[in-house]
């Protein structure tokens, strides 16, 4: 059997190409990396969590009528997704103050903001992925006014929806990160949500305790990483009852131990 090929690997995800022409297969691996990769580790079970939650989302998105690239999970880590020209800009919707934002405006960390804001930043690791403002990606072409129109009423919705979605599980939406992709249909484009939704690139505060339940535990050095996942998850409906998510995976390691044995 010819081995599929791969596109792309970047920092948390591999991207094969898919089994019709416009598909790619999205793999979610463990690895995790913060400050531009300066800090690197592994959080096990992480990719199987994020292929669950991101899937939960994605098809709660499509519900609502936001297109995005999701198409069906495949396995514990694959996602089939449509395959799309990544727009080079990082949406970060934000509702509350935390990360980048206390860093640069000194405002404290828990700040509620008295209205959400929309940040660009341009992705290029090279450069840090610097932000950047509307004017500079009209500049250079990286997306149209159009474009952007369709992105930032999308990001709004998503940010809507989702923080309605956690708000209903006990959980606070702080902030998130969205990539878009333009579909070439004819001669035509659209924009549709890309990359995944997770809790590695989501802040998510437990309300009632202000418990950190996303990737700043490994920023930060906090602890109970895969645990903090996992809640996410649980409170999704995607695990089972505490203490029973161990099986989902054990499985997954099972499943890796029979693939080097082959
Ligand atoms: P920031 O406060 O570090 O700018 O991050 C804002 C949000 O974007 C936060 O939820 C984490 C997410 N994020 C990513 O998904 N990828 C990144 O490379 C960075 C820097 C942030």
């Amino acid at each position: 059997m010819a081995r599929r090929r791969q596109i792309y690997e970047g920092k948390a995800k591999i991207l094969y190409e898919g089994p019709e022409p416009g598909t790619i297969i999205q793999y979610f691996k463990d690895d995790a990396t913060a400050f531009n990769a300066e800090k690197k580790g592994q959080i096990a079970g992480k990719g199987v969590l994020n292929n669950r939650i991101s899937e939960k989302i994605f098809t709660s998105l499509h519900t609502i009528g936001v297109p995005t690239h999701f198409i069906r999970r495949l396995n514990m880590r694959e996602q089939l997704v449509r395959q799309v020209e990544i727009v080079p800009i990082e949406v970060v919707v934000r509702n509350v103050a935390a990360g980048s934002m206390t860093k640069r405006l000194g405002i404290e960390e828990g700040t509620q903001l008295p209205r959400t804001v929309i940040e660009y930043y341009y992705k290029d690791d090279k450069l840090g992925d610097p932000m950047v403002t509307e004017e500079h990606i009209a500049c250079f072409g990286w997306a149209s006014q159009e474009e952007m129109n369709d992105i930032a009423d999308m990001a709004i919705r998503v940010n809507d929806y989702m923080c309605g979605l956690f708000a209903g599980i006990g959980i606070r939406l702080v902030d998130f990160k969205l990539e878009f992709g333009r579909i070439w249909e004819n001669d035509y484009s659209r924009i549709i949500l890309a990359d995944e939704i997770s809790p590695d690139s989501c802040r998510l505060w437990d309300i009632a305790s202000n418990r950190k339940l996303d990737k700043d535990r490994f920023r930060q050095d906090l602890g109970e990483i895969a645990e903090a996942y996992q809640e996410v998850a649980r409170r999704l409906g995607l695990l089972q009852p505490e203490g029973e998510e161990s099986a989902v995976l054990d499985f997954d390691s099972a499943k890796k131990k029979r693939e080097a044995k082959d």
